[in-house]
């Protein structure tokens, strides 16, 4: 017994040295590429290569999904920097790079986001003030930090603004596990895009654990539950050990917010675009 106790605490050593690795690579700066210098853009190209490249992840209109708004940032970021971001991509986030766009494609699409109206978009329409006290009365903080301030069960929300578009928080918030973060770099890089996968392990004496998985090895797991508590396992001790796709330990908030609350809320979120 006491043997078993020992055990699991080796494991869930390890694995605290582990996170921590973790959980300082997910840094992220936009490359500070030499500007590029670029022809005039024709917009109408632009739109067209948009809707082949980048639609899926920013939207039709530019809005924002997967990926942020759009809208204004030509604006705010310069050209060449878009230009730049297109071509080069961000690494170490989910904007990948691009080895088939041209300067003049990246130029063109430029030239057709400076076209788009710059103003907040309807679905961020809600008042981020009320929103931050939304975030600070539903617990939010419990398990996501804001710059430096709160918990790290799941991502840090410092820079969501500039991560995600408004329909897309909106769909997290409402259904969490059907849509979970991928990771930072794509597939290829670390963390795995199983990351916020949820975990299920039951003990042979029927005790049930569930959490995200923070590390794992032939013999061993580690799960970290809702409450930031690490279990440490060893495998062969397991009834059973199962994933549970379209979980999350995040709740839905669907049913404890108003719809109200939740623009606002989605309207706070939306303003958080980190040190830039
Ligand atoms: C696989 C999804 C994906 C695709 C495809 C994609 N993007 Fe992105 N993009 C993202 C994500 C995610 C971010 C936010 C990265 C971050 O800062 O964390 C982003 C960020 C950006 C930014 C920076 C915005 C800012 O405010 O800093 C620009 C500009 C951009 N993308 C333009 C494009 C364009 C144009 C295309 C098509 C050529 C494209 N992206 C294709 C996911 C994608
Ligand atoms: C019990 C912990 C917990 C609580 C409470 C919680 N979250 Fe989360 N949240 C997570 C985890 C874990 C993830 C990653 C997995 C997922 O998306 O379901 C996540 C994901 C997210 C994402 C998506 C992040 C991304 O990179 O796309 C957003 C946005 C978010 N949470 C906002 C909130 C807000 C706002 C609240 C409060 C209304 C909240 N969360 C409450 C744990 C939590």
């Amino acid at each position: 017994m006491v043997r078993v106790k020992h055990h699991r605490i080796a494991i869930i050593l390890v694995f605290i040295a582990t996170l921590s690795v973790v959980h300082s690579t997910r840094a992220q700066a936009p490359p500070a590429g030499p500007a590029v210098k670029l022809s005039p853009g024709d917009p109408e190209a632009g739109k067209a290569l948009f809707q082949q490249n980048c639609v899926n992840c920013h939207g039709l209109d530019a809005t924002g999904e997967e990926g942020p708004n759009l809208h204004g940032v030509p604006q705010a970021l310069g050209d060449a920097a878009v230009s730049n971001i297109i071509r080069r991509g961000i690494p170490g986030t989910g904007m990948p790079s691009s080895y088939i766009l041209t300067e003049q494609d990246a130029a063109n699409i430029v030239a057709w986001l400076r076209s788009l109206d710059s103003a907040p978009q309807p679905a961020a329409l809600g008042d981020a003030k009320k929103g931050e006290a939304v975030y600070a009365s539903a617990g939010c903080a419990a398990c996501h930090m804001i710059d430096g301030t709160g918990g790290d069960i799941g991502p840090e929300l410092s820079r969501i603004g500039s991560e995600r578009g408004a329909a897309n928080l909106k769909a997290r918030l409402i259904d969490p596990g059907a849509n979970l973060p991928k990771p930072a770099g794509g597939f290829t890089g670390g963390g795995g895009f199983t990351e916020y996968l949820m975990f299920r392990a039951v003990e042979k004496d029927g005790h049930v654990t569930e959490g995200i998985r923070v590390g794992e090895d032939s013999f061993s797991i580690v799960l970290r539950d809702a409450q930031g508590n690490l279990h440490g396992f060893s495998k062969p001790d397991l009834a059973k050990l199962e994933k549970e796709p379209g979980k999350s330990i995040m709740p839905s908030f669907k049913d404890t917010l108003s719809s109200a609350q939740m623009d606002d809320l989605i309207a706070y979120l939306s303003t958080l675009k980190g040190a830039k």
